[in-house]
């Protein structure tokens, strides 16, 4: 039997959730909220269950996907404690430790996932960790979930920090990326729709080749790489540039500030 899925807020990562599991077959074991009502209003316009009333829908449900921003967590947890005993509750929050969940409702089972914007499109790279009250079972319950919305994999909570920095803010860097080589295509004079979607295709394909073939970036890039031929003279360009080194601390700088939002909100509460 499918269990019943709560979302709890309906905004950017809640309500591509939504979606994702209206179009796999939940509607009628979904139930979705929002603190504001015309949200409530538009995922029942896309087919779901909607309601602002958080502890009714908690109660209705086996599990729980939270996604409210996570200065918003703490009070959203304290008002469906009681609906949540024994249901495992999907955290999308950034920064916040399974620790501090576990802390708010003792008697629920927290799962922490890292998804990325890249969600909207089926396409995200997920990756969740569990506390010790999470069963196999619950596990194999999450990654069919999970799964729907792209690739996921379980990992060690100290590594979120690290995966927030890099596959979570990620989309951001790889938007400069694109950005940069579509400006270069119009540099060439191509029409901006071509050099747009030249520009992105490329960094899906190029993604795809790396996961599907489970090939190393720097064999990809040698497969690309004839001799005397047009792609080293771009490289030749790209080595004496500081690009690898850009992103390595760009990256290195979000991990830190989402230790830093950490410690700022989980001191406030202890
Ligand atoms: N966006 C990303 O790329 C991304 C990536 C990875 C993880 N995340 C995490 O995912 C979570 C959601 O992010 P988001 O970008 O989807 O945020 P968002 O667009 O702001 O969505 C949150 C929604 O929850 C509503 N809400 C607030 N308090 C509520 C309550 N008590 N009950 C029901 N609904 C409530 C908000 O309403 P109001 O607007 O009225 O507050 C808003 O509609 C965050 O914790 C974030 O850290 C986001």
């Amino acid at each position: 039997m499918t269990e019943k899925i709560a979302v709890l807020g309906a905004g950017m990562i809640g309500g591509a959730v939504t979606k994702i599991l209206l179009k796999n077959g939940y509607q009628g074991n979904l139930i979705v909220t929002d603190a504001v009502a015309e949200k409530v209003e538009e995922m029942k316009e896309l087919g779901a269950s909607a309601t602002t009333n958080n502890r009714h829908a908690a109660a209705e449900a086996d599990l729980l996907f939270v996604c409210v921003k996570p200065s918003d967590v703490r009070q959203l947890l304290k008002e469906i404690s009681k609906e949540i005993k024994g249901k495992i509750v999907v955290s999308t929050a950034a920064t916040l430790p399974l620790t501090f969940l576990k802390r708010t409702v003792p008697e629920a089972k927290f799962v922490r996932v890292m998804p990325n914007l890249a969600i909207l499109v089926q396409a995200s790279y997920t990756a969740y960790c569990c506390e010790k009250d999470v069963t196999i079972k619950d596990k194999e319950k999450i990654e069919k979930i999970l799964s729907l919305m792209g690739i996921c994999e379980e990992v060690d909570e100290k590594y979120m920090d690290a995966i927030t920095g890099l596959s979570g803010s990620g989309p951001g860097y790889l938007s400069i990326v694109v950005e940069a080589m579509m400006y270069a295509g119009l540099k060439l004079g191509l029409p901006r729709n071509i050099a747009l979607k030249a520009a992105a295709q490329t960094v899906v394909g190029t993604g795809k080749l790396m996961i599907e073939l489970n090939e190393h970036p720097a064999k990809i890039r040698d497969m690309v790489t004839t001799p005397g031929g047009t792609t080293i003279e771009a490289i030749h360009v790209l080595e004496g540039s500081k690009v690898r080194q850009a992103l390595m601390e760009a990256i290195g700088e979000a991990a830190k500030k989402s230790q830093l939002i950490r410690e700022k909100l989980v001191d406030a509460v202890t």
